[in-house]
């Protein structure tokens, strides 16, 4: 019995579902605690693919109930449109939960989130244009709407009411933008509230209940832990709590019933929306990652940014997540190059840096310095232990694992669930 957090190690897409999807074959629930649908997924079984932002992964594995919990900005209209995509494919969805304090991403959250972007300029963050800052703003403002009013009717007229003539004075006075109108969300909002009420619990003594009864808990952190923002590159950050940490404050369990963290790292970078990446490639040898990691988002479909591993970051994301083990994955996308590099430290200023600088001025002169190593032409996605590496391989492997301080207990090499090699199961145990 075990309580095990995942979490992204860099800009999010560190191929985390991937783990997520190893751990799930022996859990009981898979939850999710933070971010709303910026977040994608994307799970490959046989030739079936499935893509997710509001649905946890958790729901394709039998036997597993999926959460949503306290944590989450919940897109209700994207919820009704998985759910919907679910059924038409057979799958059940009735071991989904979600929290009575989610809040609710409103059409005005969408529609701000973009306004607001759109007069930003050269200063853009890049958002997803989901609606998710702005909703987390409303969240900590006091005055967002939870899932347990939404749910129920008299009290979801009156909060949208009081919503609505706040917002549109924003939409109207401060953007120039037109004002919504408040029948029409309603009718529209309605609909889906009826569609979800029969998900929504308290999942907080749902998962305390079921981990006293010896439940298996997978806790699926979405983006990664340089997107958080308290701990990320802010404000090029995302709004919630992306580091391990969060997965306490997003669900209601305590720190202590949590029994590992899982760190997932690529075996290179990525970052996807603006702000600064000191190992980035702005070459042919960034577009070769590209193209063979098929780096594009599975939420905007934008080309993400790619670099070489930067140590510097992964050390302090070991450290702020407080991670037990790393798991690195799409090691088999490195295949064909010459040489490798993985960034050592940093040089600001002239003065070399080895803690990871979270103020982005500072970040933003990093200058990386590197270590190269040779790289390795086999073929390495039918590999399935560490021996079956070829040795350039494993010695870069060995080498992540020494500057990042911390153990790798498992290695990606290819998309499919069987393309993984396990280095520690213990760590991996349920
Ligand atoms: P937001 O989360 O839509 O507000 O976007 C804020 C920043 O986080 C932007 O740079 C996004 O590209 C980035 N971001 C949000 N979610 C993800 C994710 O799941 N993977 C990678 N980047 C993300
Ligand atoms: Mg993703």
């Amino acid at each position: 019995m075990a309580n095990v957090v995942v979490v992204g190690m860099q800009w999010g897409d560190e191929a985390k579902g991937k783990v997520v999807d190893y751990l799930a074959q022996d859990a009981d629930y898979v939850v999710r605690y933070n971010g709303g649908n910026n977040a994608g997924h994307t799970v490959v079984i046989g030739n079936e693919i499935y893509k997710f932002h509001t649905v946890p992964v958790g729901v394709l594995n039998e036997g597993v109930t999926a959460v949503v919990t306290d944590g989450v900005v919940f897109d209700p209209s994207v919820f009704v449109a998985e759910l919907k995509a679910l059924r038409e494919r057979g799958i059940p969805a009735d071991r989904i939960r979600i929290s009575r304090n989610v809040h609710i991403i409103m059409p005005w959250h969408r529609l701000i989130d973009n306004l607001e972007e759109n007069s930003k300029g050269d200063k853009k963050i890049g958002t997803t244009g989901r609606g998710i800052g702005p909703a987390y703003a409303d969240k900590m403002s006091r005055t967002g709407i939870r899932m347990a009013e939404f749910i129920n009717p008299d009290r979801f007229k009156l909060r949208l009411s009081e919503c609505i003539k706040r917002v549109n004075a924003l939409i109207t006075k401060v953007y120039g933008s037109d004002p919504l109108d408040e029948e029409a969300v309603y009718t529209e909002y309605s609909a889906y509230a009826r569609e979800i009420a029969p998900f929504v619990c308290d999942t907080s003594t749902l998962l305390y209940e079921a981990s006293s009864e010896c439940a298996n808990i997978v806790f699926e952190g979405a983006h990664g832990s340089l997107l958080d923002i308290d701990h990320g590159t802010y404000p090029f950050a995302t709004s919630s709590h992306c580091v391990a940490g969060g997965a306490c404050i997003g669900t209601g369990i305590g720190p202590t019933m949590i029994d590992r963290v899982i760190g997932v790292a690529k075996a290179y970078t990525t970052r996807v929306g603006a702000g600064p990446f000191p190992t980035e490639l702005r070459d042919e040898i960034g577009d070769r990652i590209r193209e063979q990691g098929n780096e594009y988002g599975t939420t905007t479909g934008r080309p993400r940014r790619c670099g070489w591993f930067d140590s510097v970051a992964v050390r302090f994301t070991a450290r702020v997540n407080g991670v037990s083990a790393i798991a690195v994955t799409l090691l088999d996308v490195l295949t064909g190059f010459d040489t490798l590099k993985i960034c050592t430290h940093y040089l600001i200023d002239g003065k070399e840096v080895r803690d990871f600088p979270t103020d982005v001025e500072e970040l933003q002169k990093a200058v990386p310095v590197y270590e190269e190593l040779p790289g390795w032409s086999e073929n390495i996605s039918d590999a399935r232990t560490f021996g079956d590496l070829p040795h350039n391989a494993r010695n870069y492997v060995n080498r992540i694992a020494e500057l990042v301080e911390a153990p790798i207990c498992m290695l990606g090499v290819g998309r499919r669930r069987d393309q993984s090699i396990i280095l520690d199961a213990e760590m991996l145990q349920m």
